[in-house]
């Protein structure tokens, strides 16, 4: 049979980029990152705020002023115009200048003086919101450095949530979990058609550097898992002595559980017959039906040999959730192009953990896999990479630096993650031994397997 005739050079359109809308979506954007910092900064005292948690994360209030000078360097000072507020902060707060383990040690503005800065930067960047050309320079076109700086704020609230997750003592944080889900009975695995598809965007407004341009792809068929692996699935492994041999791991992978006597997850502690895990100040039973989290790049690849299968290739992920075989066109997100609402996925700190595996149908891809978008992360098989035609935006720091083989590319955002951060062209990297991340995985093969 021969497939209808598509035009693989399409992506979807996207929905309001029309300029006062998009102006509206950046206010809206701008004022619920603020939100959640506002709240991640103040549900803990003082010295919860300039303390070190852990050397893999920054003290708290480090991330609240360095969300404030980003956006005073690209909203007053690149779109603006204006003159630095305090050109002798600007060295404490560039991530370059120092690594995290040394920044509870710098002269940092204490939380009262952080809080004023970032709130004063803010005042002024929404009064340059109401007048700024969106039909200007490629910074401000559909309001690019707006929408940019609304997401530097989000992935920064992620990072906090980290940080609060890192932190010794009773929970500061509270959100309702999300909704039991019967248990998911459908296939387990979903085939994705071969041949061509549109990687990448080169239409939607606010996608970063990274992301762009779109341009064609082609992958063989192969088979990806409906859900994230649960921690049922994992028990399953480590009961198996999943890691008590080499046989499933990498060279580099095993050397490196080895060294660091890693046995589980992170947070998960064996009590008797039972895995109890430690969320954000509590311990509570492992949920078998839940996504795994907190697992690192090593652990997905030895799951997935395990299991006779492998990770799937940043290509295929985005194959899976994009690909729309009715038009051959890539979409925004697996359920469309319209903006994930709430029965889409779990998304924005709404709940403090993922939720089943199997929830959201409303957010599944054509294709039927669901939970691509929010909960967990999900590594894939492969490095961070520039696409062909990759040009540096605004900034090398952002994503240039760091591609090459050294980072791994995770895909799909968190139930941490805010909306206005994640689509289904998002990018996001780290070392394959991090795990403090909220990081998961599902697992593919080839069809011909
Ligand atoms: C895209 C999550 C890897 O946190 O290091 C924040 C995002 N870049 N400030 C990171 C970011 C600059 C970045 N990640
Ligand atoms: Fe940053």
């Amino acid at each position: 049979m021969t497939a209808p005739e598509t035009d693989i050079e399409t992506e979807t359109e996207t929905a309001g980029t029309d300029t006062e809308a998009l102006r509206k979506r950046a206010l809206t954007s701008l004022t619920t990152a603020r939100d959640r910092t506002t709240l991640l900064t103040t549900c803990v005292g003082e010295p919860d705020l300039t303390a070190q948690h852990s050397p893999l994360m920054s003290p708290l209030v480090w991330d609240l002023a360095h969300i404030g000078n980003q956006e005073e360097l690209w909203l007053l000072r690149a779109v603006g115009g204006r003159d630095a507020m305090r050109p002798e902060i600007d060295g404490l707060y560039d991530a370059f200048e120092h690594p995290r383990a040394e920044r509870p040690k710098l002269p940092l503005l204490p939380p009262e003086e952080a809080r004023r800065y970032a709130a004063e930067v803010r005042g002024r960047a929404l009064d340059l919101l109401e007048t700024a050309d969106f039909r200007g320079t490629r910074l401000t076109e559909a309001g690019f450095a707006f929408g940019m700086i609304a997401q530097h704020e989000q992935q920064h609230d992620e990072t906090m949530l980290i940080t609060h997750q890192l932190r010794k003592g009773p929970r500061a944080l509270t959100a309702p979990d999300p909704e039991p889900a019967p248990p998911f009975t459908g296939p387990a695995e979903v085939l994705v058609p071969g041949g061509p598809f549109t990687m990448g965007t080169s239409v939607e407004p606010w996608a970063l550097d990274n992301e762009r341009p779109a341009h064609p792809r082609d992958v063989a068929p192969f088979w990806i898992d409906t859900t994230p692996v649960t921690n049922a699935a994992y028990q399953a492994f480590i009961d198996d002595g999943g890691y008590d041999g080499e046989r499933w791991w990498s060279p580099e992978g095993w050397a490196h559980i080895r060294r660091h006597g890693i046995t589980a997850p992170l947070f998960w502690r064996r009590d008797g017959g039972q895995w109890l895990r430690r969320r954000f100040g509590l311990t509570e039973p492992v949920p078998p039906d839940e996504p795994v989290v907190h697992v690192c790049w090593y652990e997905a690849d030895a799951y997935a040999r395990w299991a006779g299968r492998r990770l799937p290739t940043e290509t295929e992920w985005e194959k899976a959730a994009r690909f729309d075989p009715a038009t051959g066109r890539s979409m925004r997100y697996p359920w469309g192009d319209a903006d994930p609402a709430p029965e889409h996925a779990n998304l924005g700190q709404r709940h403090l953990g993922p939720a089943p595996a199997g929830s959201y149908p409303a957010g599944a891809s054509p294709l039927g896999v669901r939970q691509l978008i929010g909960d967990v992360w999900e590594w894939t098989a492969s490095d961070f990479l520039p696409y062909p035609g990759f040009r540096a935006f605004p900034y090398k720091e952002y994503s240039e630096v760091f591609f090459g083989s050294d980072h791994k590319v995770l895909r799909g955002g968190s139930f941490a993650v805010d909306p206005v951060a994640c689509r289904g062209t998002f990018r996001n990297w780290d070392y394959p031994v991090r795990r403090q991340i909220f990081s998961g995985f599902r697992t593919a093969r080839s069809e011909a397997c």
